[in-house]
């Protein structure tokens, strides 16, 4: 049965770090605080623009894949973050990357936009509708902080993860995906004010805001229903699994979800202390990173599942392929600055607080 397997891989995080000290010194908060509740110890804060995190991503994938631009036919940019409201930042990666036979556009489901992207460009690969997809999760989250709202401010982070998907006939490929949502619980994690929707409180917009014992309750509660059914829908049991890739949202909502499958620490990667949340990028910079490490081997089991705004959620049972390592290296990477995370999150501030004074 044709389906689509990961043939590339390939992450972006921005090098200016923003630690829990660093946050100390913006709120009242606590390292301990933070640590206990999240599981973070920092995160990245960007430079650029997303789709420049996200066009280094991709660029990685590529030479991973051992394809050029000119290869790929679809791209997807997973993003609740864009560049723009008009174009699709996809188009701002077609731009900077070349990809002339492609059709560009994005997602967006939150955090779940990666997984999401995944279950759309197997269907699109399964049908024929498309041959090789290049799927890209980056977010520039940092522009929603507001650094007066400590409940939300420690929590996520930017970077971009990119994987190219083509078609397979053998074992390897997406063996089951999910897809759900709960638009009643929409606006318990949301960001007014940048969109079309008229008469948002000037002092509302540009900001996320979060009910996050809702959230925390349904994360639990979803991602352990979608995951296994994604394993049940694979036709596989769950001693089958051999890695767990989940959204970096909280290290206790993972720590529940690992519970809920029986699986073991050992079975389940986690990056969210160095990166926290960084919504539709997490999984692809995980993924980026389990290979890296050597934590995935030849025909592992390995499910994907995602959380976010919506609510939405999503999970994916895939089979890995013969090849763990890249065919080839991109030496992309973003421009170095002399900015620190610090300066960077307090620039945005006085920047979205211009925004509504006036
Ligand atoms: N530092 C110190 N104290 C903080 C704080 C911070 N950064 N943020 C909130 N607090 C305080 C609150 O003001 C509250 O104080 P109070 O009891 O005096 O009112 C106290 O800590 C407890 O707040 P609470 O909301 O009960 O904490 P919690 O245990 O529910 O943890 C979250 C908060 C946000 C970490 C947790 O609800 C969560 O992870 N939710 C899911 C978030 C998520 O993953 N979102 C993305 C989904 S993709």
């Amino acid at each position: 049965m044709r389906r689509a397997t990961i043939t590339g891989w390939g992450k972006c995080v921005p090098p200016a770090v923003l630690t829990n000290a660093d946050l100390e010194t913006l709120m009242d908060t606590s390292d301990e605080w933070i640590t206990s509740r999240s599981g973070i110890k920092e995160r990245r804060i960007t430079h650029v623009e997303n789709s420049d995190m996200a066009v280094v991503a991709a660029s990685h994938a590529l030479a991973s894949a051992g394809l050029t631009d000119d290869d790929i036919d679809t791209v997807i940019v997973a993003t609740c973050t864009p560049d723009r409201v008009i174009p699709a930042t996809a188009t701002f990666v077609q731009e900077k990357m070349g990809l002339r036979n492609a059709a560009c556009y994005d997602i967006n489901a939150a955090c779940s936009g990666f997984v999401y992207g995944l279950h759309l460009a197997n269907s699109l690969i399964a049908t024929q509708a498309a041959h090789r997809v290049l799927l890209i999760g980056s977010e520039k989250l940092s522009v929603l902080i507001d650094i007066e709202d400590r409940s939300t401010a420690v929590l996520f982070g930017d970077g971009a993860g990119a994987v190219v998907l083509e078609a397979t006939e053998g074992t390897d490929g997406v063996l089951a995906s999910n897809m759900g949502s709960d638009g009643q619980l929409a606006r318990a994690l949301t960001a007014p004010g940048l969109g079309s929707e008229e008469d948002v409180p000037v002092d509302e917009a540009g900001r996320v805001y979060m009910d996050g014992r809702e959230v925390f309750r349904n994360a639990v509660v979803q991602m352990g229903s979608a995951a296994l059914a994604a394993v049940t829908d694979a036709g596989l049991e769950l001693e089958d699994i051999d890695l767990l890739i989940p959204h970096q949202a909280n290290v206790r909502i993972i720590d529940a979800t690992a519970r809920r499958m029986d699986l073991s620490p050992e079975k389940v990667f986690m990056n969210i202390a160095s990166y926290g949340n960084t919504s539709a990028a997490s999984i692809p910079i995980a993924l980026t990173e389990a290979l890296e490490e050597g934590r995935i081997d030849p025909g592992d089991n390995v499910v994907f599942v995602a959380f976010g705004g919506g609510l939405t959620w999503a999970a994916a049972t895939l089979a890995w392929g013969e090849r763990v390592e890249p065919i080839g290296r991109s030496d992309a990477a973003l421009p170095p600055t002399d900015s620190t995370a610090v300066e960077l999150l307090t620039k945005r501030q006085k920047t979205r607080l211009r925004g509504t004074a006036e």
